[in-house]
């Protein structure tokens, strides 16, 4: 079986318009919203989110060689497919004042969840950094987090601050590395942040043995991050067919393969999939649509992975 994504989104698209309650019944949907992306709540409030999201690393660096189109155009797609979590992170304020101006362009920011990073060290570093992305960016961000946990004594705090004078709903912490998941876990038990962002994929998935189960009892939400391990997942895939039980959760392509093992822990609040490719992210957004692997699948999947 091969990934077709025109395919999948016109089925999508056929189900929100021919019935709204027939294509309910068929996603795992925490909330409908009537929107196309099925939602999962923020534990603790009455606010929920799509469960993919974009990771707008590589769309903003291109925009230093390609200009706006491909942001655009990723951004367009996942608007349109109801979605809203935008990630950011260029380490360039150019960079970022140029993404600001797409995000901005025709209403489109009211409609963005926008998760911004602190990645500095010293408070005051920290604070110029919220600034300055509050600047580019147009609004402040719903979501702050500590980018790899660095300079953790002195962003939390930060963080906690700008949350109390409510320059930002939300806070929390990132790490994209399996050695970091120890002292996640740790600061997950002392300081009870928001959200965590963390890496989890087939490959990669030492996060469901201590770091989901906690979030989930403890009422943090989890946005995951290198859901295709930056990449490196596709060339693995690449020449071999996907297996035919992979239709036993409606999964057709490679990409929904991976995201869906992830969106299959309940854990899991929303999957950042990173791309400059609007056929990309509709293959990857389409992964949110029918069934969802069970545990004994989950177990196929990662052997699947093993055996390439
Ligand atoms: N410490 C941190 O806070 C941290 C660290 C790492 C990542 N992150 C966040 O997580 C996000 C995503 O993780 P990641 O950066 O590791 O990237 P990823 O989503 O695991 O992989 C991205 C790569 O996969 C390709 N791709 C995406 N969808 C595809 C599809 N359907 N078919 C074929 N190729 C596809 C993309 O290339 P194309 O452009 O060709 O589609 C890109 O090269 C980042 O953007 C960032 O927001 C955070």
């Amino acid at each position: 079986m091969s990934g077709n994504p025109v395919n999948t989104l016109s089925r999508r698209t056929f189900l929100a318009r021919s019935s709204l309650l027939a294509a309910a019944a068929v996603w795992p949907v925490v909330g409908w919203n009537a929107q196309l992306l099925p939602r999962r709540p923020i534990p603790g409030t009455g606010e929920d989110l799509p469960v993919i999201g974009l990771g707008s690393t590589k769309a903003v660096m291109q925009l230093a060689t390609e200009g706006t189109a491909g942001l655009e155009a990723v951004l367009q797609s996942l608007l349109d497919a109801g979605g809203s979590v935008i990630d950011t992170w260029s380490r360039d304020p150019a960079l970022d004042a140029l993404a600001g101006e797409v995000f901005r362009k025709n209403n489109r920011l009211g409609s963005l969840f926008l998760a911004t990073k602190v990645d500095t060290e010293g408070v005051e570093a920290g604070r110029a950094m919220i600034d300055a992305n509050e600047r580019n960016f147009g609004k402040a961000a719903d979501l702050i987090q500590v980018f790899s946990m660095r300079d953790i004594g002195n962003q939390w705090p930060l963080l906690r601050e700008m949350k109390d004078q409510g320059r930002t709903r939300y806070i929390g912490i990132t790490v994209a590395s399996e050695s970091a998941h120890g002292d996640m876990l740790q600061f997950m038990q002392k300081e009870r942040p928001d959200f965590i962002q963390i890496n989890y994929s087939l490959a990669e998935s030492n996060a469901e043995r201590e770091v989901l189960p906690y979030a989930r009892d403890n009422g943090i939400a989890v946005i995951i991050n290198r859901p295709f391990m930056n990449g490196d997942y596709f060339p693995k895939v690449q020449g071999h067919s996907l297996p035919d039980w992979a239709a036993e959760f409606d999964c057709a392509s490679w990409a929904q393969f991976a995201l869906k093992f992830i969106l299959a822990n309940p854990a899991v609040t929303c999957v950042l999939t990173e791309t400059t490719k609007p056929e990309h992210l509709q293959d990857n957004l389409a992964a949110a649509e029918g069934r969802l692997p069970d545990a004994p699948a989950r177990l196929r999947m990662q052997e699947e992975i093993r055996s390439l």
